[in-house]
């Protein structure tokens, strides 16, 4: 993977005074509810107002993937209390804005990985619905959405989520046995694995070589995540802080599993605000590993 310090400098480059109602008409990209684009605050790396939607278009994840695996990022959305659900889910945490993150960085990825119990519980969908949002990526020489991957060891897949009868969604699920998948409406590959190699490493390796994904967006939830973290495959994480809280009860932090063996370091490449809720990219791991 190429080295955190370069994806530094480019939200640096995108950082851009937006007080004049016209210097945004180029950037409606990502949007509020009325069409007009949301402008963050950024505090790093310099005090700027952002249009997020520049933002994420200059990401370019795809550049920074290596031979061997995609570039890796993970998002998610934390409660001011470390909590990433409420109630079992994860909306209620977030807002406008939030949703207008989550769905501007599967713009701009090959490939969304997310955990079967995601999936079970936020009833996903298809990734891209809107056409707009297609056609931008197309443009940007992508497919019109990206790849849905799925791993499971049990098998026990919730096949009745939405995503899997959406014709135009593509999805691969790697599992270590065969899955009944003839008649559901999504386009699906079953690619059979040995259970004793079906890491998340040789899940990556085979997206790469494979599947020709260069840059992999995961969204959690936190066991995927933790396992991403023990493996050493996150490359980036955007993490949202909430301004809310949940006040207990057993729902997990954005990680869970096994403790790491040693602690993982973050280095802040942006912290935006907005509406009261916190925007942050870190680069996973040690800087110029
Ligand atoms: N706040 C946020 O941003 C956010 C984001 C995502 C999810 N969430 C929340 O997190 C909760 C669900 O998370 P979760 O931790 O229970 O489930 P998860 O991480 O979504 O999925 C875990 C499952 O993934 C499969 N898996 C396959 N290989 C794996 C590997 N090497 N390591 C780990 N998992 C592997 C296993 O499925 P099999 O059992 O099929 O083998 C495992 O049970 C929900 O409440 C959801 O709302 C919050």
């Amino acid at each position: 993977m190429r080295p955190p310090t370069v994806a530094i400098s480019s939200p640096r480059l995108s950082a851009r005074r937006c007080t004049a109602a016209g210097s945004l008409t180029a950037f409606r990209r990502v949007t509020g509810r009325f069409g007009r684009p949301l402008v963050f605050r950024q505090l790093i790396p310099e005090p700027a107002e952002v249009d997020v939607a520049e933002l994420l278009s200059s990401l370019d994840f795809g550049s920074r993937g290596g031979a061997e695996r995609p570039y890796t990022v993970v998002n998610f959305i934390s409660s001011a209390d470390g909590r990433a659900a409420f109630q079992g889910r994860s909306g209620a945490l977030g807002d406008e804005a939030d949703r207008a993150v989550f769905h501007g960085l599967r713009e701009q990825v090959d490939a969304v990985f997310v955990g079967t119990g995601t999936l079970r519980m936020e009833h996903y969908g298809r990734l891209l619905r809107k056409p707009e949002r297609r056609s931008r990526r197309e443009l940007a020489g992508r497919t019109p959405e990206p790849l849905a991957c799925i791993v499971t060891r049990t098998g026990d897949v919730p096949l009745d989520a939405p995503l899997f009868s959406e014709p135009e969604q593509h999805v691969v699920v790697f599992s270590p046995m065969e899955l009944n998948v003839a008649r559901l409406g999504a386009q699906i590959e079953v690619v059979t694995i040995d259970p004793g190699e079906l890491t998340l490493t040789t899940v990556l390796r085979r997206l790469r070589s494979h599947h020709g994904v260069s840059s992999l967006l995961c969204e959690g939830g936190p066991t995927v995540f933790g396992s991403l973290l023990r493996e050493g495959l996150a490359d980036e994480l955007f993490l949202t802080i909430s301004p809310k809280l949940v006040g207990g009860g057993s729902a997990p932090t954005i990680a869970s599993g096994p403790e790491l063996p040693e602690l993982t370091p973050l280095h802040p490449i942006w912290l935006l605000e907005h509406s009261g809720s916190l925007y942050l990219r870190y680069a996973v791991g040690t800087m110029g590993s």
